[in-house]
């Protein structure tokens, strides 16, 4: 099972099984370095779970853990099966991964090239846009359903449609899950997620599929407005530091699911703007990064692409860059800065991920953690908010020694990074006036001794 559902992970890119495999974070197929993340806490912690093991120079990944006693094939067998007896035509894509609770497991899931991303939940928004996910999978999360008004917040966990939740209130009986349970039970009412199906697995497990509603009128036939649907005049279009409001988000009334994929990566997104010219500009950028990707990119830049899997497009747009890499078995991280045209949306609905970020800030990852970064005109507008030098030290460390970045921008801006970066002890190189390439080494100052 191990090796069909790393097929899988190869042949397609994020289909729905494999997705969910990405999340469980437990997947059996991985090693890696443990001096890239010495962290021991969790070997010592998970030690009875068979989670993660230390082996020499190496941490594997047995495949155990509370939740997947059988392993986590089996569990993923289970809910595959589950699943397509219920609903067997659609594909469902995105990633994402929540809850950093026990140390370090979002750096362990990029170690192993697996999409994932560090974000708050219960105070503010998540830095996605509305009805951004297919589907959300919550085994043992952690999220506090009964307590605090947290779990109220369920629907700004933007699934767009379903929810699988799998932990102890499912399956267990004594006092504290009881509780949890009528809490989910209420909650789930309360927002009009109808239960599609409840079972147990062979190992007693128990998981939960919710099934959230595909248009508005079940909240308006609510006896009570409770939690209050939220109020589209004045409610904040954003979420890059906007706080909860503890209201659920309407659904659009003209709510279509996105063609199938791999079409979806190309046919016209819903989210598109209606103006007349948005779908051919849509499609010709689609068709421009094709080309650059191909004959630059790929060819002509003296990149390995080989040795990349992580790789962040720091300026995203529509997402051109990462739909022209989707043959090669590598994942894009798409970033939309604040402070450009929010084409997030977009990106998600064609099937990809992304986050919204401010390059002026530090973004949230762990040091070392991609393997590649590319941006395309990002420095310009940059430059009038904060300096080069906060974007490239930024760069610099989220970068992994030996990692690369591409980066197109006009020559000015180019030189400008070009000196920064060597004083980084960066190797670089400057192609056809507009594209800067470069290499980190291994090179760190020498400590400053007190
Ligand atoms: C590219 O990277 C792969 C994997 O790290 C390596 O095996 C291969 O030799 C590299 N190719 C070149 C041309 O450096
Ligand atoms: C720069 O920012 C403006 C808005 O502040 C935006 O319209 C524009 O698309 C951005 N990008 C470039 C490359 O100018």
């Amino acid at each position: 099972m191990a090796v069909s559902v790393h097929n899988l992970l190869k042949e397609r890119r994020y289909p729905f099984i494999a997705s969910l495999v990405l999340l469980l974070i437990s997947v059996a197929f991985f090693t890696i370095w443990f001096d890239n993340v010495p962290h021991l806490k969790l070997v010592e912690y998970k030690k009875e779970q068979n989670w993660v093991k230390r082996s020499g120079d190496y941490l594997l990944f047995p495949g155990g853990g509370t939740q997947f006693k059988e392993g986590v094939a089996h569990y993923v067998q289970y809910i595959e099966k589950l699943w397509w007896v219920f609903d067997g035509q659609r594909c469902y894509n995105n990633v994402f991964c929540s809850k950093d609770e026990h140390e370090s497991q979002i750096q362990f899931a990029l170690e192993r090239g697996i999409p994932a991303t560090l974000s708050v939940i219960g105070t503010q928004r998540l830095t996605f846009p509305d009805n951004a996910f297919d589907l959300i999978h919550c085994a043992r999360c952690r999220v506090h359903w009964d307590g605090d008004g947290t779990g109220l917040n369920i629907f700004d966990f933007k699934a767009w449609r379903v929810l699988f939740w799998s932990a102890t209130p499912v399956y267990r009986d004594n006092e504290r899950d009881k509780k949890v349970w009528e809490a989910m039970v209420a909650l789930t009412k309360a927002i009009c997620w109808k239960v599609v199906a409840k079972s147990f697995d062979s190992s007693g497990i128990g998981l939960v599929i919710y099934e959230k509603p595909l248009s508005s009128s079940c909240y308006e036939s609510r006896k009570e407005n409770n939690p209050p649907l939220c109020d589209d005049n004045t409610r904040p279009k954003t979420s890059w530091y906007t706080r909860l409001d503890g209201c659920i988000s309407t659904i659009p009334v003209k709510n279509a699911w996105p063609t199938p994929w791999p079409q979806r990566l190309k046919s016209k997104p819903l989210s598109l703007s209606t103006s007349l010219d948005a779908e051919r500009i849509f499609h010709e950028d689609t068709k421009r990064w094709s080309e650059v990707v191909t004959n630059v990119y790929i060819g002509g830049l003296g990149v390995n692409w080989t040795s990349v899997r992580n790789v962040m497009d720091m300026n995203a747009g529509y997402g051109g860059f990462a739909a022209a890499l989707i043959d090669l078995p590598l994942w894009v991280m798409n970033v939309v800065p604040v402070n450009e045209p929010d084409t997030l949306p977009v990106i998600f609905d064609r099937g990809l991920i992304g986050i919204y970020h401010d390059w002026c800030e530090s973004l949230n990852t762990y040091p070392r953690t991609y393997d590649l970064l590319h941006s395309s005109f990002l420095f310009g507008n940059l430059t009038q908010r904060c300096d080069m030098l906060d974007g490239a030290v930024e760069m610099d460390r989220v970068l992994r020694p030996g990692g690369v970045v591409i980066v197109e921008d006009t020559i000015e801006m180019l030189k400008k990074l070009k000196h920064i970066l060597g004083s980084l002890h960066w190797s670089t190189t400057i192609h056809h006036q507009r594209f800067l390439v470069g290499k980190k080494d291994f090179w760190r100052p020498d400590q400053i001794t007190r």
